[in-house]
């Protein structure tokens, strides 16, 4: 069960006044069944763009668009009521100028219900975050490993292992932080670098793959319920394996299909008494 269990959706201040006191737990989801069941547990749900990979089955999550974030987060907030429910800016949509990630940010809050907005980028991007919170909309930044800038990073690896890497990481997340995010996503950055931002920073950090240090933690619902392949990442762990269960499900299903044994008359419509 979640800190905030008073019956009504925690809020993004709630969960900023989680610094130094509990950790957030956080998770993606982008479809109403599994929001369903994640969200009294939850402090937070991501309507992660990580959708594009794990939903869509693309490489990258570049190509997913503004509309359809908003409609996987429309499915979540509808099918949840506790949870503080963000859902991630793709890309594109933000990054042009301030004005430009308001109108997408808006058109995404109004079209599904959200909570607040999640960005990726260091400190050219903490303008923005400033323009999107003087204007009511809630920010929280993303650093270190961010998906969306693959091309640059060369593929998903780590970030921040050497000295000047890390300085920089530590100032994005101050940027964010000065520019009123309500937290920060710390991705892939080593032990060390994400015990200093979240000693220096006064926003909560959530961290995936950043340690136990971090304020709170954020992981892709599907890996730990084994429905993301054999493969996981190092930083997840499988807590359950949906995936078995769902594998056995459909297979006792065909089964029974072929032998003929379901449907049963108990499932049928008006039924013949002979
Ligand atoms: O898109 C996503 O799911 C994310 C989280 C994993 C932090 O950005």
């Amino acid at each position: 069960m979640s800190v905030h269990s008073q019956g009504q959706r925690v809020t993004v201040p709630q969960l900023m006044a989680c610094k130094g006191e509990s950790k957030i737990a956080a998770l993606t989801a982008y479809i109403a069944p599994i929001a369903r069941l994640l969200d009294e547990a939850l402090d937070m749900i991501l309507v992660g763009d990580s959708t594009a990979m794990v939903g869509y089955g693309l490489p990258d999550t570049l190509s997913i668009t503004a509309q359809t974030m908003a409609a996987h987060a429309a499915a979540v907030v509808r099918a949840t009521h506790h949870a503080c429910i963000i859902v991630d800016m793709p890309f594109g949509s933000y990054q042009q100028s301030p004005q430009q990630a308001f109108a997408s940010a808006a058109e995404m809050l109004a079209a599904s219900g959200v909570s607040g907005v999640k960005l990726e980028g260091g400190r050219a991007m903490a303008e923005t975050t400033h323009f999107l919170v003087e204007r009511g909309i809630p920010v929280l930044a993303h650093v270190g490993l961010m998906p969306q800038y693959v091309n640059t990073m060369g593929g998903f690896k780590a970030q921040g292992m050497n000295e000047a890497a890390a300085r920089r990481i530590v100032e994005d997340a101050q940027a964010h932080a000065q520019a009123g995010a309500f937290g920060v996503v710390l991705e892939g950055i080593g032990e060390p670098l994400a015990r200093e931002i979240t000693a220096c920073v006064d926003i909560p950090t959530i961290g995936i793959g950043a340690s136990p240090h971090c304020d709170g933690q954020i992981l892709v619902t599907e890996d730990i319920l084994g429905l993301s392949g054999e493969r996981i990442p190092k930083f997840a762990r499988r807590f359950a394996d949906a995936g078995a269960l769902i594998r056995e499900a459909a297979g006792q299903y065909a089964k029974e299909v072929r032998e003929g044994t379901f449907p049963s008359l108990d499932h049928c419509f008006g039924v013949r008494q002979v």
